[in-house]
């Protein structure tokens, strides 16, 4: 493979401000400074994977603008092949962020090339995917394009989901999940049923639906791994969070990465989990993602006790 992880996803230019409190439905609140980041759920993974060490390269659409060139540097300088990264059509995606004194957001996205990807980009692409260990997507851009991208699978490589923003997800894309990467809203929305609270139940829920293997992430709570042999709850790393945006990106992706390379759920879980730790101890999303060294350091941190 001349891949490690090859990122199938959106690129936004995140704008961000702290607010002490979001404002209700006709209330202007004021906030702090702008501050104007890389972003988007495929772009952030794609740069959090290459700043660990894996080969890595992103399948995206820019607008031809400022904020599209903008990403595109971002994804160059962490050492992203940006060969796949398609530009006009639209303006680039933007993520309109506020971000509260405890580092929990609220994103709205307008999603602008991102929706512009089309299946017919994905063939264009084959050779890439077919070159590609693992290959990884979310949902910020159109369900037909991930469709694609799942029917053109190789065998032997491993298809990722973090299915974000959630929406109800077609067998053929459920089937092909190893695994599928849940929090618990997502969770709720994939299964549409009303369930219960135990994540152990959703898990078993969710495997019935066809993914090879689940991992629901639970915040502090750390992140339940399952498939058909083995559940176990790795906890998470304790951390002093300033900005969660992009976390969730960058424990994918680790996830994604480690399990290509041939490590366990479990093993490749906890790996993720510093990875996403790391991310939460800075502002910003992609700025925020730490190296393989910063991972290691950060290993030496009390975990938090595992709930009972
Ligand atoms: O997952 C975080 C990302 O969601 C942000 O970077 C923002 O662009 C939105 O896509
Ligand atoms: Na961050």
């Amino acid at each position: 493979y001349d891949y490690d992880l090859l990122v199938v996803g959106s690129a936004n230019a995140d704008l961000v401000i702290g607010v002490e409190r979001r404002p209700g439905p006709g209330e202007t609140v004021l906030g702090s400074d702008l501050s104007v980041h890389t972003g988007g759920k495929g772009a952030n993974q794609a740069v959090a994977a290459a700043r660990l060490g894996a080969r890595t390269a992103l399948l995206a659409r820019v607008g031809d603008d400022a904020h599209g060139r903008l990403l595109l540097d971002s994804q160059r300088s962490a050492g992203v092949d940006t060969a796949g990264v398609l530009s006009g059509g639209a303006p680039t995606g933007v993520a309109l962020i506020t971000v509260d004194p405890s580092g929990d957001n609220s994103i709205v996205v307008s999603p602008g090339a991102n929706a512009r990807l089309t299946p017919a980009d994905i063939r264009d692409a084959s050779a890439q995917l077919r070159a590609s260990r693992v290959i990884s997507a979310q949902l910020e851009i159109p369900l037909e394009t991930v469709g694609e991208v799942v029917a053109g699978l190789a065998p032997g490589s491993r298809f990722v989901l973090n299915p974000s923003p959630p929406v109800p997800l077609p067998a053929a894309i459920l089937a092909a999940c190893d695994p599928l990467i849940v929090n618990e809203h997502e969770a709720r929305v994939v299964l549409g049923a009303s369930v219960g609270d135990d994540p152990e139940e959703w898990a078993r829920a969710l495997l019935a639906l066809g993914p090879r293997s689940v991992v629901i992430t639970l915040g502090a709570r750390g992140a339940l791994v399952a498939d058909d042999r083995t559940t176990a709850l790795v906890p998470s790393v304790r951390v002093r969070a300033v900005d969660t945006t992009g976390a969730g990106d960058a424990f994918t992706a680790a996830l994604a990465w480690r399990l290509g390379a041939g490590e366990s759920l479990v093993e490749a879980a906890s790996y993720a989990a510093r990875v996403g730790a790391a991310a939460v101890t800075k502002e910003g999303a992609q700025v925020s993602f730490p190296t393989a060294a910063e991972v290691a350091s950060l290993a030496g941190a009390a975990p938090d006790p595992a709930p009972e």
